[in-house]
């Protein structure tokens, strides 16, 4: 038997195939079978080896099914084959998904397909979303502006005692299920391999992933300890590479059973990925590595109906990389004397917002608005989208 994380995206591209709206599937380990299967399929030998032929089957099964009409989707799906059986319980939302848990009614859902003429402020609606780093800084902006925005998201984050604040902040905002916080380490190839499996199984795949988690140490290149150098780009260059490997498998595996259905892949990436850095080598050359990843993923999963774009935000002086009072840039470019002349930390504040032609920082908001924009165009992939109130502007 398949093992269920493989079925899953599987299954939740089938039922987005069916219906143009997304979808979540929620693996059930103890399946009690009380209550019967809405679906139930059985997979021949072939199809349990290979991604298409259990595609296809799913699809034969579905149109098949009496069962399967608006408003009254199979709420549990059986898969079986010689050697076992997988139980799913699905529906429109994750809401959905915890009522049919608790025996009541799902709720009606009808036919949207919002992958192609959908409004922006609807685009991620009821859609899976990641956020790696979503615990604090820009991630955590994000995070709350997609969830805000109607999508399910997935919070994970080293810290997980911040991620999982961040998820109950949200959830008591939205007043349903709409976070869940995760510990991943980026870096770390089977923490993000757990992490992907972790998704297939609760909610049967991903639509959008935000690759954000990143690290800035500064320093002049004459004195840098090459430890730090090597974990700004393990975490800024390298993670971005396991995360897109590891995603893209899942939204392959949905693409197999939904191959009209679009997914997104984001990098968090900077104004220092598009323009050096003094004394920031180690930042800016992962940055710039980024969108060579970048270019190169889009150009290869675009055959899965895959975008790979970057967002390149200007400095977020409101963060706390800038604003931390003990060890913010601000606190430490003051104490290092990097801003000649400056005085208080007001004053190194200013002359970095003089840089920018538009005299402010980046914020959350400004960044939300470039990702519901790159998720909404579906028209461009392999782009890095400058946020930077036109301190840097492309040539
Ligand atoms: N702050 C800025 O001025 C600025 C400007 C441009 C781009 N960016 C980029 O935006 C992204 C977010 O930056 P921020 O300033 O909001 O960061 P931040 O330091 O405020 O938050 C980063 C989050 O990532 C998490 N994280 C770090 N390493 C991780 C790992 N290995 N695995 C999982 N999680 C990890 C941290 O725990 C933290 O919650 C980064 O990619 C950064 O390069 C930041």
């Amino acid at each position: 038997m398949k093992a269920p994380s493989l079925l899953a995206p599987l299954l939740r591209g089938a039922l987005i195939a069916q219906t143009g709206r997304p979808w979540f599937v929620s693996h059930e380990p103890q399946d009690t079978a009380k209550e019967p299967a809405g679906l139930a399929v059985t997979l021949d030998a072939d199809a349990i080896e290979n991604e298409t032929a259990t595609a296809q089957r799913l699809a034969e099964a579905f149109e098949n099914s009496r069962h399967f009409a608006e408003g009254a989707a199979p709420l549990r799906v059986r898969i079986s084959s010689g050697s076992g059986v997988c139980a799913f319980l699905c529906a429109p939302t994750c809401e959905g998904v915890e009522k049919i848990r608790r025996g009541e009614r799902m709720p009606a859902w009808t036919r949207a397909h919002r992958d192609t003429n959908a409004a922006r402020a609807n685009v991620v609606e009821d859609k899976v979303a990641l956020v790696t780093g979503g615990a604090r800084g820009f991630g955590e902006e994000i995070a709350s502006g997609l969830a805000a925005a109607g999508a399910f998201v997935f919070i994970a984050d080293l810290d997980k005692q911040r991620a999982d604040n961040v998820a109950a902040a949200l959830n008591a905002r939205q007043g349903k299920t709409t976070a869940l916080s995760l510990e991943v380490n980026v870096a770390d190839e089977a923490s993000v391999r757990a992490m992907m499996e972790t998704f297939a199984l609760t909610a049967g795949g991903i639509d959008l992933c935000v690759s954000n988690a990143g690290v800035l140490r500064a320093a002049s290149i004459l004195e840098q300890d090459m430890t730090d150098f090597r974990a700004v780009t393990d975490i800024n260059y390298t993670a971005f590479a396991i995360i897109t490997k590891h995603c893209g498998r899942l939204m392959k595996a949905q693409h197999a059973a939904a191959p009209a259905w679009t997914t997104d892949i984001i990098q968090i990436n900077s104004k220092s990925g598009l323009e050096g850095s003094d004394k920031n080598a180690a930042y800016a050359g992962s940055k710039f590595g980024g969108i060579g990843l970048v270019q190169s993923f889009a150009k290869e999963l675009v055959g899965y109906n895959i975008k790979v774009n970057a967002v390149c935000p200007g400095n977020f002086f409101d963060g706390p990389l800038w604003a931390d009072p003990r060890n913010g840039l601000f606190v430490q470019y003051l104490k290092t004397g990097k801003v000649p002349g400056a005085k208080t930390v007001a004053d190194v504040r200013t002359f970095y917002e003089q840089k920018v032609p538009m005299k402010r920082g980046c914020t959350g908001a400004d960044v939300l608005k470039a990702v519901l924009y790159l998720v909404e165009q579906t028209y461009e992939t392999g782009q890095a989208l400058p946020v930077t109130g036109g301190q840097v502007m492309l040539s």
